[in-house]
């Protein structure tokens, strides 16, 4: 199949049946090197379903999905994530009780080489690897916000919800994938702080990873207004609209649905 040469990810048909419950319905689209899609639907849609096929949680009972030219349909969640595609939950994953560095180093275990063993016996090299590390951990906390590093010691109980969230994403962001799924990232948050993530979102995908595509999942429309390339509206889990934000808010079908007008 030719596809369009910025084209990122692209999937097809994809479909997903708990029992008698079709939860994604033989959704396609695609993503190009470097947007930013907004996934929009009410409760029970589906969009958290189709981040779980992706991501290879669920296999899908029908249809694919894949990066470039490349099949990953079928693949284990450590073997997609090794491919390129990375995300956060709709429930936050971080230990409370861990520092900020050590909820990120959670995130970046996979880029380690040192085993246990070189812990013990071969200390310079586990030592220049942690320095590596925390450094690269930096980098990344301050792309969001310079605070966080002065931040990294304290337990992640300590910081603000919208550093949680901050944080959640820069441990996506450490296996250096090609499409990021954010799962709600505004959720729990109030309108303003809601606004300044997805604008903390935008810049730091504009600043460092101008390639890097990213999925968003909203309830609010308003949120996404302004930071999306495209959106993607699932109702019943069936793609019911596709396109610019200004296009999708006019389709009849999704204003019944979602707006209830
Ligand atoms: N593991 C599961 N077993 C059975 N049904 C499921 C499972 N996961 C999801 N569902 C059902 O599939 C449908 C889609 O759920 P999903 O969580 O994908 O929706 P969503 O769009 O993410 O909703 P929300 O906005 O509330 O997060 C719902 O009817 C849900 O109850
Ligand atoms: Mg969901």
């Amino acid at each position: 199949m030719t596809r369009n040469s910025s084209e990122l990810f692209n999937c097809e048909r994809l479909t997903k049946d708990f029992g008698g419950l079709r939860a994604v319905d033989r959704v396609d689209f695609e993503v190009s090197e470097g947007q930013i899609v907004g996934l929009i639907g009410p409760n029970g849609a589906g969009k958290t379903t189709l981040f779980n096929l992706i991501t290879g949680v669920y296999q899908p009972n029908e249809g694919r999905f894949g990066l470039r030219e490349e099949d990953l349909t079928g693949l284990m969640p450590h073997q997609i994530k090794k491919k390129g595609i990375s995300r956060t939950f709709q429930q936050s994953r971080l230990v409370l009780g861990l520092s900020v560095y050590d909820n990120l180093f959670v995130g970046m275990l996979e880029t380690f080489h040192s085993g246990f063993f070189d812990t013990l016996i071969r200390r310079s090299r586990f030592k220049k690897e942690l320095t590596t590390a925390i450094e690269r951990a930096n980098q990344l906390l301050k792309q969001f916000n310079e605070e966080l590093v002065e931040k990294g010691f304290a337990p992640a109980s300590e910081i603000s919800q919208i550093d949680r969230r901050r944080l959640e994403i820069c441990r996506a962001l450490a296996t250096e994938p090609a499409l990021l799924l954010l799962d709600e990232p505004s959720a729990g948050m109030t309108p303003e702080e809601s606004i300044e993530l997805m604008s903390d979102i935008r810049r730091v995908q504009e600043n460092y990873y101008p390639r890097l595509s990213i999925i968003l999942v909203e309830h609010d429309m308003m949120v996404i207004e302004g930071i999306t390339d495209k959106v993607i509206a699932l109702n019943y889990g069936k793609k019911i609209a596709e396109g610019t934000f200004e296009e999708v808010t006019r389709n009849e079908e999704l204003r019944e649905a979602y707006l209830g007008k």
